[in-house]
């Protein structure tokens, strides 16, 4: 079931046209993976997708119904996680649950269950009576997980949730992530610049760039959209630039870019490449060191798309 349509969804800041026109979807069940680099437009989308910036153009359909007509239609079944941490730091993490639930209208003995479930999930239990501002940012980040899940909405919208938190904390998160949707049935959105979480968790990609989406799909479909392409990393022992700068003259080649001390090339299917590739770089005074084909993954289908890494 169709549970969420964006139409022609646009918006624009004073001088940045942050969102252009987009236009995706999400079934019941799904988790979506919004994934794109910094200032791609994934938070003004999802804060329009939340009610809480109005669009400029376009309509969102929640349940058959425009949300920009009736923001009510998706408030009490939305739980939206913010890419900033939204919480009281001197009050403690229960407290901090207890006060989000009385926002969300839960009181009594409904309110006390939400928070006793939902302090399971995020699984925080030894620290909730600790004050907030003396947690890890990872704790923290898992604490305002637990507050918009407090009233068990159908729809989960996650603004990078794993950004700049601990290896342990990262886990748990994107494990909370399959559980809701796998035991607790919750759709989810997820919104990452890490190619690798939305590879793991997502049955479907959006892939967003500078406004648009340029490319949706599974992660096989939009490899297999993008092939067949051959991916190549060099490592040289010296002089970078000019084995670009020659790599770049190989008629099928179409990327080569530097990233973490490795030549990595994009290049239509040619089956001289190797040979070309061993023959220009021959030309200079360096030494191959190694020479890996790439199974082709998000990453590669972004550069392919983009000519640039979806990096921080
Ligand atoms: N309130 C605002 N006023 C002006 N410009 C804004 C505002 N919010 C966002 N922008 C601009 O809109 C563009 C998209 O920003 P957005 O925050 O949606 O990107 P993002 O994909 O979430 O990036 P990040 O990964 O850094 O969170 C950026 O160029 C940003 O600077
Ligand atoms: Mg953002």
């Amino acid at each position: 079931m169709r549970l969420l349509t964006v139409k022609g969804l646009d918006k624009k800041f004073k001088t940045v046209h942050a969102v252009k026109g987009i236009d995706f979807h999400i079934e019941q069940g799904e988790i979506l993976g919004l994934l794109g680099p910094n200032g791609a437009g994934k938070s003004t989308t999802i804060s329009m997708i939340s009610t809480l910036l109005k669009p400029d153009g376009g309509d969102i359909i929640y349940n058959n119904e425009s949300i920009i007509k009736n923001p009510k239609a998706i408030q009490e079944n939305l739980g939206y996680v913010p890419q900033e941490i939204a919480l009281y730091p001197m009050l403690s993490g229960r407290e901090n649950l207890m006060f989000w639930g009385r926002a969300y209208g839960l009181k009594g003995s409904t309110l006390k269950k939400a928070v006793s479930e939902v302090s399971e999930i995020i699984g925080i239990d030894d620290r909730l009576k600790d004050k907030v501002k003396t947690y890890s940012g990872g704790m923290q980040r898992r604490l305002n997980i637990g507050v918009a899940l407090l009233h068990n909405p159908e729809l989960i919208i996650m603004d990078e949730p794993t950004v700049g938190i601990d290896p342990q904390s990262r886990k748990h998160i994107l494990d909370t992530v399959l559980h809701l949707n796998k035991d607790k049935g919750m759709t989810v959105i997820y919104t990452s610049h890490y190619m690798e979480e939305v590879e793991y968790l997502c049955n479907r990609i959006c892939i967003m760039d500078q406004g648009k989406i340029i490319a949706e799909g599974t992660k096989d479909e939009l490899v297999k959209a993008n092939n067949p392409k051959t991916n190549i990393h060099i490592k040289i022992d010296r002089d970078m630039e000019s084995a670009i700068v020659k790599l770049k003259t190989i008629e099928s080649v179409e990327t080569v870019i530097e990233e973490e001390e490795l030549i990595k090339i994009i290049s239509k299917q040619d089956e001289q490449l190797f040979k070309n590739i061993i023959q220009v770089i021959g030309e200079l005074d360096v030494t191959i060191l190694s020479m890996d084909i790439q199974e082709p993954d998000l990453e590669s289908v972004f550069l392919s798309l983009t000519g640039r890494v979806l990096r921080d």
